[in-house]
């Protein structure tokens, strides 16, 4: 069995930046609040009618990573691209890469699991690398979430929190098993599918259905999101997979030399470094930049540390993340 080990990382934010303030423009909320609450003083939202969607901006985030890992596209022989917003309704976002990246034919799969969707993507490309079926894969987490919020007073709970933009990896075969992903944890509970999700479009509300009702108070076609029952099963479960992790690998709270959490709101990731007694030195935050971006946020803040100097060859990493399904899950690897 061969380790998978993470040899290249990008980033892509769309240049559009939107305060606090700005919104507070849009809706009745404050700067204070939203700091406060959250931990986010900004974010980037796609400008209508630019170039950028899920697909294009994951795109540019895998040219700088396959350059830094020194590979072509044409090396990549799996493409996995984590978004709960993908350009179309089919085909998945993940074909639409491969299209712009020129590959002309690799398995190509999109995977649906929201905030832990990167988490879920490099476990997966860890299990296909392991097993020898693939030796470069190509891991992706990309968000518009802008163009899909409800920026009225009525939306505020949800719409103050998220952001756009796109973060990649390329994973490749690590014949050293010291070195490279050591462990994936990953989790679901349906029983709290809807506490945070999108009902309609789908195919329990179906687009026709939805216009021809023309009922302005429908809201089914925003996200919902039920604020504290979400902190409430974050914490707990953040702290269970990394515990495992941990204890899976015979390694301490304080071996950790870099711990990325899924950049759900600042008040979680302190809550969990505290309880796990880590210094700021150890723990990487960017949500005061860029707001939850779900499935590219940890992509994101592991580029946007590693192009800081804040992981090293031989460090010790821990990833984890929660959110909508309820999903969530963790990955530590030996950098
Ligand atoms: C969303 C969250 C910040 C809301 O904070 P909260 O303390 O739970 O706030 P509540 O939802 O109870 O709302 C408190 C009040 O603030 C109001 N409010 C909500 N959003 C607001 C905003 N953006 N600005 C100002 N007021 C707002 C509410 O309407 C409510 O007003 P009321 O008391 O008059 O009814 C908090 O629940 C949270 O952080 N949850 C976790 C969310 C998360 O991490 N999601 C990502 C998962 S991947």
């Amino acid at each position: 069995m061969y380790n998978s080990r993470i040899i290249g990382m990008g980033k892509y934010l769309p240049d559009n930046v939107v305060t606090n303030d700005d919104l507070a423009k849009l809706m009745d909320t404050s700067d204070e609040w939203i700091t406060e609450r959250t931990g986010i003083k900004e974010r980037r939202h796609i400008v209508k009618g630019s170039d950028d969607t899920p697909a294009t901006m994951g795109h540019k985030a895998a040219l700088i990573a396959l350059e830094r890992a020194g590979l072509q596209p044409k090396d990549i022989d799996l493409i996995l691209f984590a978004t709960l917003s993908p350009d179309y309704y089919f085909p998945g976002s993940g074909v639409l890469v491969q299209k712009l990246l020129g590959i002309p034919a690799c398995p190509a799969m999109d995977i649906r699991m929201q905030c832990s969707g990167f988490i879920y993507g490099i476990s997966t490309a860890d299990q296909f690398i392991k097993t020898g079926m693939y030796k470069n894969v190509l891991v992706i987490g990309s968000e518009n979430h802008s163009g899909g919020l409800d920026f009225t007073t009525r939306g505020r709970g949800v719409s103050v929190i998220f952001g756009d933009g796109a973060g990649a990896a390329v994973l490749t075969r690590e014949e050293d098993n010291t070195r490279g992903i050591l462990s994936t944890h990953l989790y679901s509970e349906g029983e709290h599918a809807e506490e945070l999700s999108l009902i309609g479009p789908s195919t329990q509300r179906w687009v026709p259905e939805i216009i021809a009702a023309n009922d302005p108070d429908d809201i089914s076609y925003y996200p919902y999101m039920n604020g504290q029952t979400v902190f409430k099963h974050a914490v707990v479960r953040f702290s269970e997979v990394i515990n495992e992790g941990l204890q899976k690998n015979n390694w301490e709270a304080a071996d950790i030399d870099l711990f990325v959490p899924h950049q759900a709101n600042l008040r979680i990731a302190q809550f969990i470094q505290k309880k796990f007694r880590l210094g700021d030195d150890q723990v990487y935050n960017n949500i005061m930049r860029y707001g939850n971006t779900t499935a590219a946020s940890i992509p994101i803040a592991l580029t946007e540390a590693w192009e800081e100097g804040k992981v090293k060859e031989g460090d010790k990493v821990v990833l984890a993340a929660f959110g909508s399904g309820f999903t969530w899950g963790s990955a530590l690897m030996v950098w």
